[in-house]
């Protein structure tokens, strides 16, 4: 299984930060935000990454991640997103010579998790999983939505909507097959009217073929894309470190 970060985006909810450098490496408490989904890989046994990254302050991350021997990595690669807000899947798009035909566990470089996937890596055979997590502020996220006669079965998953169909938010880890590439080519700019390529519809795909599988993220997970969520995830760290004295 080979691992791949999507660090692209404008990163503009935190403007002014994000003139000074990417939003990916930006403090979390003690650490670059990117250091976190990268250690959730690591975590979960994948040590041959691809980052894909983009916008203004895209040279700063040679010099936080060198080749990613420090965080565990065999090998890290890098790949540059043309347009930076070209949405995730057209982030994702970018990593198919990468994956060779492998399959691949993809997480957003702005989701920071103590949650360890190994299980669901190992156990991957083919199809696509995506983990869920239950929030307070679904509307914010791809929201899955459950079959009314069986309240295990995802019958749709609907981009950030305003009525949301349940609480359980898309987080950003996902696992793939090699299908991955010939949805995203198949994928609407317009799928939810922002112009870019959108990872939900990448999963109503796999979803339409009986092809989606899901689990829900146990422990602590969050973004950190918007000022509340940068602050929220660095308290949950630092008071994690106080309490086990270890990340
Ligand atoms: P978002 O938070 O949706 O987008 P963003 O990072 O551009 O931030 P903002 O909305 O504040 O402008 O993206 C979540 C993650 O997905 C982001 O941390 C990196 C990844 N991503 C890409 O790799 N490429 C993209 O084109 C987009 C939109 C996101």
């Amino acid at each position: 299984m080979k691992g791949v970060v999507l660090a692209g985006g404008l990163g503009t909810r935190l403007y002014p930060l994000t003139h000074v450098t990417n939003k990916h490496l930006l403090p979390v408490y003690d650490k670059p935000m990117i250091f976190y989904p990268i250690e959730t890989l690591v975590r979960a046994g994948i040590k041959d990454v691809l980052l894909v990254t983009s916008g203004p302050h895209v040279g700063h991350f040679l010099g936080v991640l060198k080749n990613g021997k420090e965080l565990g990595l065999d090998h890290l690669e890098y790949a540059y997103q043309e347009k930076p807000d070209g949405g995730i899947a057209d982030a994702l798009g970018l990593a198919e010579d990468f994956a060779d035909g492998d399959n691949i566990t993809v997480i957003l470089g702005d989701n920071t998790t103590d949650s360890n996937i190994s299980k669901a890596v190992s156990d991957f055979k083919k199809g696509a999983v995506v983990f869920l997590k239950k929030v307070n502020d679904p509307f914010r996220f791809g929201v899955a939505e459950f079959d009314k006669n069986d309240p295990k079965k995802v019958v749709g998953i609907e981009e950030k909507p305003k009525e949301p169909k349940s609480d359980y938010a898309v987080t950003g880890l996902y696992i793939y097959d090699k299908n991955v590439f010939s949805y995203i080519k198949k994928c609407n700019p317009n799928f939810a009217g922002r112009n870019q390529l959108e990872i939900t519809e990448v999963n109503n795909y796999y979803l339409k073929d009986g092809e989606l599988r899901w689990e829900e993220l146990k422990g602590f997970w969050s973004d950190a894309g918007t000022f509340g969520s940068l602050f929220e995830a660095s308290q949950f760290w630092a008071s994690k470190q106080k309490t086990t004295g270890e990340l």
